[in-house]
Formats: structure tokens, C-alpha cells, sequence
């Protein structure tokens, strides 16, 4: 056994049966005990409504959290500092403000979502999955029409952000890789939803579908075949316990 880099979203990936997760966390907390395996949870809440979760449940402190679907980086022990160095990759052709008026302007249905949920590189709102196949590709070429350099990212077949082209969970994953200098051979990531693809589709790293995952993460794997993901059975923690048991990261 060695260390590696554990990466988890935590919505319906992490979080969602209790009895998996109490037998992952006790795996992990000896893993990172041992070893110095790293923990990463990789969310599409912001600060707060991660900090709600992680007071109802049973999860372990990370060693850093990637939050607001990869726009923002927080470490461990450091008072919740965000990592200004990311955040600042982010700004290139972004402008939140004439991005949400130009959005509400053309299409004056969509809801936004809560105060706590709209971060500066993210601009978030409810979408029903059968309006979303007209908006979606509307929308994306009239920012791009306007100079935004951006990305939609839809989940779960309910919610919509937009954010820049650089901000999203995989890229902020490969930063902290960098940070701490670990391979994508040594990193597994785990997901559910939309906005966890940009965790499977970096380099190389190990990554875990767990069960239950939506069927916009199941078509986009079977479009992107790779011998490196896998597909588990269980739902939720135990489906990670299986996968990392696959890759020989546990026994
Ligand atoms: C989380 C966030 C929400 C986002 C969704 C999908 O639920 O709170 O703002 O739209 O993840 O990325
Ligand atoms: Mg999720």
C-alpha cells in the first residue's frame, strides 16, 4: 500500500448511505494515518452550504476542499484561506455581471438559484431537463457571440451553471496535483453527476462511477470509454469502496 490522492464529489457520491461511508471513512482516516494519502472533496456548494453538510454528517476534515464546481480552493488549517492563485486564473474573459444580465435578458424563464449559491466565477440557476436541450446550446453560443470565454455545465437534469472556461473541478483537482506534485496514476476521483465529468477527463487519473450515477454522466461515459473508470455496482460510498478495492488502493 502506498499514499495516493482521494478526490470525491459529495452529493449522491460520497454522501447518501450511511453504513458505506462509516466503513470508507474509518479505510481512509487509517490510509492517510499510515501512509499520508490525501483527502479532497470536490463539491458544487459553496463554503457555506458545504460547511451545512459537513455539520449533519459524518465526514472527515480534507486536506482541501475544491467548492463552487472548482471555482473556488480552500486548504485545510488555514481559517478557510481560498487559494487566491486560482481564483485568479479564472477572471480571463469573464464578466459576471453583463453574463447574468445578457442571461436574464434572453431568457427571462430561467430561476435563478439562492444568494449563497451565485459565487464570483459562478453564475448558477434552475433549468428543467426538457427546456434544457434548446437553452443550453442557445445560450452557450450567444455568451461565446459576446466574448465570453465560458462553460455550461448542467446536473442532475436541474441545475445549470455557468462558469469560466477554466473553472470546473478537474482543472482545480490538476492544480492542487501540481501544488503537491502527485501523478494522475496516484489520484482516483469519484463522481455522480454533470459537473464532475471535467474529473474524469484530465490525464490519467483512476476514477469511480458510483452506481447511482445520472444519466448524464453514464452517456458521457459511454461515449469516452477509458479502461482507467470504473463503473461500480453499489450506490454512493460503497460503490467507492468498491472501485478503490479495484484499483488496489485499499485492500
Ligand atoms: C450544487 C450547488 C449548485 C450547483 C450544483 C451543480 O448543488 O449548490 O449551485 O448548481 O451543485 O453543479
Ligand atoms: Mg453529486
Amino acid at each position: 500500500m502506498k499514499s495516493f490522492l482521494f478526490v470525491t464529489d459529495l452529493d449522491n457520491t460520497l454522501v447518501g448511505e450511511s453504513g458505506p461511508l462509516t466503513i470508507l471513512n474509518e479505510k481512509l482516516k487509517q490510509h492517510r494515518e499510515e501512509y499520508g494519502t490525501k483527502i479532497v472533496y470536490a463539491t458544487g456548494r459553496s463554503l457555506r452550504l458545504y460547511q451545512e453538510l459537513y455539520s449533519k454528517n459524518p465526514l472527515l476534515e480534507p486536506d482541501a476542499l475544491v467548492a463552487s464546481v472548482g471555482t473556488e480552493i480552500y486548504f485545510k488549517n488555514s481559517n478557510n484561506i481560498v487559494d487566491r492563485g486560482w481564483a485568479d486564473k479564472l477572471s480571463h474573459k469573464w464578466d459576471k455581471d453583463t453574463i447574468l444580465a445578457i442571461t436574464k435578458a434572453n431568457f427571462p424563464k430561467l430561476e435563478m438559484q439562492k444568494e449563497s449559491e451565485q459565487g464570483p466565477y459562478k453564475v448558477s440557476f434552475f433549468l428543467k431537463e426538457d427546456a434544457a436541450q434548446k437553452v443550453l446550446p442557445q445560450l452557450e453560443s450567444l455568451l461565446q457571440e459576446k466574448g465570453f470565454d465560458i462553460n455550461l455545465i448542467y446536473s442532475a437534469g436541474a441545475d445549470l451553471d455557468i462558469l469560466p472556461r477554466r473553472g470546473n473541478k478537474g482543472l482545480a483537482v490538476r492544480h492542487l496535483r501540481s501544488l503537491w506534485k502527485i501523478d494522475a496514476t496516484q489520484t482516483v476521483v469519484c463522481g455522480d453527476s454533470g459537473n464532475d465529468i471535467s474529473l474524469f477527463c484530465q490525464e490519467e487519473e483512476r476514477g469511480i462511477i458510483v452506481g447511482n450515477a445520472t444519466s448524464e454522466l453514464q452517456q458521457w461515459d459511454r461515449e469516452n470509454p477509458a479502461n482507467y473508470h470504473y463503473l461500480a455496482q453499489a450506490p454512493c460510498a460503497g460503490g467507492i469502496l468498491e472501485g478503490l478495492k479495484h484499483f488496489g488502493f485499499i485492500e
